[in-house]
């Protein structure tokens, strides 16, 4: 290892703000953070950054089915998204938004710089416009059937069915997700990156080998086709940032995601007195590397290559593509309950036994990587909780009954120790190349030596004849060794593990260069429980809380639907269900709410007080014709701040849509501030 600290920036993929990330995401993450801890780890200065995706009609679209703003939708999401990677121990050094200063000052820049090069055009197109909303329709918002084999319900740009790409112009009755309405062809000025002027520089990239051999072929085979221009604009109203001296028109949010690792890791100097320019100089020393799923290699390997060197910048030193997460071997399924949330695995399981189980199966391609739940179960209760943690519990309880937590002033043998440090470099070459699975196979093999060393001293023999009791000493010194030079070699991978572990050994952080220092008449901890098993049945209570969580997740996405028809929600239990606190409430008064198109504010009496509330009935009711009614309310339902004010609770409404709507009435007698059950 050379003695010279590296300068490395790393990036994960910007995670969308208008939806909770998943442990599909988590792969990439925990894949990301592994590879930064270990670079740490090793002394280099490696700095982290990542961002929300915060742009984007999808995101406009949400924040106006919530009435919410954008802005509220994606300060929530961040907040919730951080959350979610702090707790799988994802340590970022800047997580930060695109939708800043910092981005729009770069996105700008680098856009008219680009412009000024002449790598920038304009071009009159025909697109697909839903003239009730007033906006075009990216092809994700048209839905029609297929007009390959039929089925109804497909997106405008490949059928879930029959897996056939096309245009939304191809659909058959294509209408719009947003409005329902058939949409019509609208020309509109748009402004287009001249992707063919970076031919060769792409060229020459791929070949210096930035990308992996399976991405840089597909690339070439792009570049052979020949490279079209890339619009980059989108008409009003979109949410963005608005393209300079083009009034209406924005950046497409892929424009302005990847100069998002920009604007984080500017963000992040400003905060940390570092020097911006020392790292995105086109000649630049430092290294940068972005981890991303192979589904968007394009936008990374050749769009924000050709963005950065038309711009002056320098281009990154390697994009790490990823494969998908598959769970049973299958695609994440809704319906199965394997499209498990971040928040809902947290609820059930402790993160590093996922990021174990990543580490193990993750290598260097672009291979998918399969989450076998009953593997899963078996590997780490094996692996971890067998092997790993196994060596400590075995080894502590003496040291610390019989040796007063003492540990021996020398060791009979360094043949262990040192046959860990010479894995060592082998292990650190494993990490550095992401064959993070041939890392965990390693050092689990070397797990198995010292738990076959303590069944062959057999320590809890030789403990009952007081005269051998210096040899139970040293067997269990050599034991807890052991297991500190393993605890660092996991470290990248099991960050918690590793703080508990450090506690019980009392030794304060050791990095990769102190794996060799064996501690010798050291006083340890009282040793806690490190890790425990997985029980299967913690496996299936997520399982069955992934199915609920979806139906709430669709009802936003899906918007209006037929609800007579609905499929019946997944089974709850009573105590689920005792945690609502329905009560009978009086609309006392009802009035429109200006700006919004949905909302009626409604004044309730519950009782024993008056609540606020913001109901989406406008076009099902006539606010006079409420005034008086009785209906039913959720009375504990957190409070819910919306555009217009904060909404304390919820009343209930059979129907959906906008207008199908009817608010529960009780029968007559039923009073004010009555508990419904
Ligand atoms: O595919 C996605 O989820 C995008 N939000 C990734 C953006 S990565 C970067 F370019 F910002
Ligand atoms: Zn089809």
């Amino acid at each position: 290892m050379s003695s010279k600290p590296r300068q490395i920036v790393v990036t994960s993929a910007l995670p969308y703000a208008n939806g909770p990330i998943h442990i599909g995401h988590m792969l990439e993450y925990v894949q990301t953070d592994i590879w930064v801890r270990f670079q740490k780890l090793r002394g280099h200065e490696c700095t982290y950054v990542c961002a929300d995706d915060a742009h984007g009609t999808p995101i406009m679209l949400r924040a106006q089915a919530e009435n919410v703003t954008p802005e509220e939708l994606i300060e929530r999401m961040h907040k919730e998204h951080l959350q979610d990677f702090t707790d799988f121990g994802v340590a970022f050094d800047n997580y930060y938004s695109t939708h800043s200063e910092e981005n729009r000052f770069f996105a700008e820049y680098i856009y008219t710089q680009l412009r000024e090069a002449g790598h920038i055009r304009t071009r009159v197109i025909s697109q697909a416009y839903d003239p009730k909303a007033e906006m075009f329709l990216p092809d994700r918002f048209i839905k029609g059937e297929c007009p390959n084999c039929g089925a109804a319900d497909q997106y405008g740009d490949n059928c879930e069915n029959c897996g056939a790409t096309y245009a939304p112009t191809d659909l058959k009755n294509p209408l719009s997700v947003v409005s329902g309405e058939t949409p019509i062809e609208k020309d509109s000025e748009q402004y287009f990156f001249k992707l063919e002027d970076f031919e060769d520089m792409l060229k020459a990239w791929f070949d210096a080998g930035h990308v992996q051999t399976e991405i840089a072929n597909k690339m070439n085979e792009w570049l052979e086709e020949g490279l079209n221009d890339w619009d980059i604009s989108r008409n009003a109203p979109y949410w963005g940032f608005e393209i300079p001296d083009a009034p209406g028109k924005y950046f497409y949010v892929w424009l302005d995601a990847p100069i998002g690792y920009m604007a984080s890791f500017k963000n992040w100097c400003e905060a940390n007195d570092q020097d911006f320019d020392y790292y995105w100089n086109k000649d630049s020393k430092a290294e940068l590397y972005h981890f991303i799923g192979k589904d968007i290699a394009r936008f990374h390997t050749m769009f924000w290559p050709a963005m950065l060197h038309g711009s002056g910048f320098r281009k990154p030193s390697a994009v790490y593509c990823h494969g998908f997460l598959t769970v049973d071997g299958q695609k994440m399924s809704k319906s199965r309950g394997t499209f498990i949330m971040a928040r809902t695995y947290l609820e059930h399981l402790n993160p590093e036994y996922l990021r174990y189980y990543f580490a193990a199966k993750l290598g260097p391609g672009i291979d998918d990587i399969d989450l076998n739940l009953e593997d899963f179960t078996t590997r780490v209760n094996s692996d971890l909780v067998g092997k790993l943690v196994n060596i400590a519990s075995r080894c502590a309880g003496f040291i610390n009954k019989t040796f007063d937590g003492k540990l021996s002033a020398e060791l009979s043998s360094n043949a262990l120790s040192q046959q860990y440090l010479d894995a060592a470099e082998t292990i650190a070459g494993y990490y550095e190349n992401r064959e993070f699975g041939k890392a965990m196979r390693d050092i689990m093999a070397l797990a198995d030596k010292a738990n076959q060393y303590i069944d062959e001293k057999q320590p809890w023999v030789t403990i009952k004849d007081p005269a051998r009791h210096h040899e139970v000493q040293d067997v269990c010194s050599i034991g807890l060794n052991c297991f500190r030079q393993l605890v660092i070699l996991l470290k990248p991978v099991l960050p918690k593990l590793a703080a508990q572990a450090e506690e019980f050994l009392n030794v304060e952080n050791p990095g990769w260069t102190e794996l060799g220092d064996n501690l010798l008449d050291h006083r340890i901890n009282r040793f806690k429980p490190l890790m425990t098993r997985i029980e299967p049945v913690f496996i299936e209570r997520m399982v069955e809380a992934t199915k609920a969580d979806l139906v709430a997740e669709q009802k936003i996405q899906q918007g209006p639907g037929d609800s007579a028809h609905e499929a019946i929600a997944p089974e709850i239990n009573y105590d689920d269900f005792a945690k609502l606190d329905l009560r009978i409430a009086k609309i006392v008064a009802a009035r429109r709410v200006e700006k919004s198109d949905k909302l009626l504010q409604l004044t309730l009496d519950i009782g024993s007080e008056t609540r606020n509330v913001f109901a989406g009935i406008s076009n099902a009711y006539q606010p006079e014709d409420l005034e008086g009614k009785l209906t039913v309310m959720v009375a504990n339902l957190a409070p819910r701040k919306m555009r217009f004010g904060v909404s304390e609770g919820m009343v209930l409404a059979a129907g959906s849509g906008d207008t199908e709507l009817y608010i529960l009435n009780p029968d007559s007698g039923a009073k004010p501030g009555m508990r419904v059950s």
